[in-house]
């Protein structure tokens, strides 16, 4: 009879599998070229090295063949375990378990040990991981003092992606990121203090006393106590609050190989210690185009204003006189996002709760107008993840541009898995991508000034 150890589901390898060969014929040279097909995962992902293309060559001396992929539209950069997408398929998992499972029914803090471990936590790897993260919530004094050189109206990402990066220098003993120990602890430490320091920023730009960790609290319920505390001694959140903010966590921890993933990996590529790593990470999900699009969402809602001006907007769209649609498209997904859906029937229960979002009509009617449009239906866009839930946070009385920085606390979860999954990488090195250069040949400077120093022009007011 199998054990319980052996009915566990295996790991995969990790290993890449040669499935085939690809010829490849050089029309310059009519040399051939086999280049093995190599296969990962039971998902059937299939590539070709690089690298295997570099021995194609017109001559000894030339560099070599290189791929041009601007954008990474179709280049692996690395082997991970983490999360699975199947984008026409409308699939998300991480670490095998489908993501509707893990919304349902598990923990933030559970789906990032998951994350991070490739197994569930059993009671007493839960009970520790709680532990420690809970032990860990408080940040440095300093940090207070430091926040309060923000000017009241500083974007709260700007005051974020600023103190994560500044937590390193609390932590000096975190470049050490060879040792096991030091890596636990600054990936317990980060996945601690998010939330507060997200939470300072947030009371920062209220003008409100920053209020310290509650650490009898879960890990959703403190935050929302460090954001929402007033005079109260102890602070009792809503629970359906709660637990939709648990699920938008649980759906925001990873998301494979995005561009904020990609700016951690690469800056920890470089062997940076983790704060300044995860740093890059909230530079690069500020963007409208990644984290900031729920932001995005509400400002376009707001800006339509009413749903019968829908379609003029709409057709802006399609004409490129406005923007883009935002929260809809996605790079990956190509049929739906699937924690679109799981937000939309979220955002049901959040309303019932609180009462019809007045904009949440118009966000019904952009969808319904785009998804019954060539324009959209023929590039295949669909709802993404934002579209729906910056209503929910707004309803739950965050302010807009605090949206991103929700997105942030949970995927620190993700980045962290994936900077540390690149560490125990051997094939991952320095990421240092090639260019095909297109600019001038050599020229001979010849300077076009007169003065070297120019004295700056004085301004009105001084003589
Ligand atoms: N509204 C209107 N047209 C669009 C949109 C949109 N939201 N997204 C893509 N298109 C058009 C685009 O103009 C292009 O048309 P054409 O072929 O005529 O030039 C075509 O669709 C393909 O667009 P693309 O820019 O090549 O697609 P991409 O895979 O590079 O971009 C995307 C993906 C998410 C950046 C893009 O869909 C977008 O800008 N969406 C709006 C911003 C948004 O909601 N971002 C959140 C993404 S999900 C959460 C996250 O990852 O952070």
């Amino acid at each position: 009879m199998a054990t319980a150890q052996e009915t566990l589901p295996q790991a995969p390898s990790g290993e890449l599998r040669a499935t085939g060969t690809l010829d490849v014929k050089d029309s310059r040279t009519s040399k051939a070229y086999p280049f093995q097909i190599l296969e990962g995962g039971v998902e059937g992902d299939t590539a070709v090295r690089a690298m295997d293309l570099r021995q194609i060559k017109t001559a000894p001396e030339e560099f070599g063949l290189m791929t041009y992929d601007p954008a990474f539209m179709n280049t692996a950069s690395c082997k991970s375990a983490i999360t699975f997408i199947d984008g026409d398929k409308g699939i998300l998992r991480y670490r095998g378990y489908p993501i509707e499972q893990l919304a349902e029914g598990a923990t933030f803090l559970e789906v990032a040990w998951l994350l991070r471990h490739g197994e569930l936590p059993t009671q007493q790897e839960y009970e520790k991981w709680v532990q420690d993260i809970t032990y860990h919530t408080y940040v440095h004094e300093n940090i207070k003092t430091f926040l309060q050189g923000f000017r009241y109206d500083a974007h709260p990402m700007a005051m974020l992606c600023s103190t994560v990066a500044a937590l390193s220098s609390f932590y000096p003993e975190a470049n050490d990121i060879h040792d096991p120990e030091q890596r636990n602890i600054s990936i317990v430490r980060l996945l601690a203090k998010l939330p507060t320091l997200a939470a300072f920023c947030y009371r920062h730009v209220k003008g409100l006393p920053f209020i310290y960790p509650d650490n009898d609290l879960s890990y959703v319920e403190n935050f929302l106590s460090m954001v929402a505390r007033m005079s109260e001694p102890k602070y009792e959140a809503n629970p359906v609050f709660v637990k939709a903010l648990e699920i938008l966590f649980i759906l925001h921890a990873d998301h494979e190989q995005n561009c904020s993933t990609n700016a951690v990996r690469a800056v920890g590529s470089s062997q940076v210690d983790p704060f300044s790593a995860i740093a890059a990470g909230v530079a690069a999900l500020y963007g409208p185009l990644h984290g900031g699009a729920n932001e995005q969402v509400l400002r376009m809602i707001s800006e339509i204003g009413h749903p019968k001006n829908v379609p003029a907007f709409i057709n802006d769209v399609k004409s490129g006189k406005g923007s883009r649609l935002m929260g809809f498209g996605h790079r990956v997904y190509k049929s739906y996002d699937p924690r679109a859906k799981i937000v939309k029937r979220l955002a049901d229960e959040v309303f019932k709760q609180v009462g019809m979002d007045k904009d949440l009509e118009i966000a019904l009617k952009l969808e319904e107008v785009a998804l019954n449009d060539d324009y959209f239906v023929s590039r295949k866009l669909y709802p993404n993840v934002d579209f729906y839930t910056g209503l929910i946070y707004r309803s739950m009385a965050f302010p807009t541009d605090f949206f991103t920085v929700l997105f942030a606390v949970a995927r620190t979860a993700g980045w962290l898995s994936q900077w540390e999954e690149m560490l125990n990488d051997k094939e991952q090195k320095i990421a240092r991508p090639r260019q095909i250069y297109v600019g001038y040949g050599e020229r001979e400077y010849q300077s076009k000034l007169k003065s070297k120093f120019p004295q700056p022009k004085k301004d009105a007011l001084r003589k």
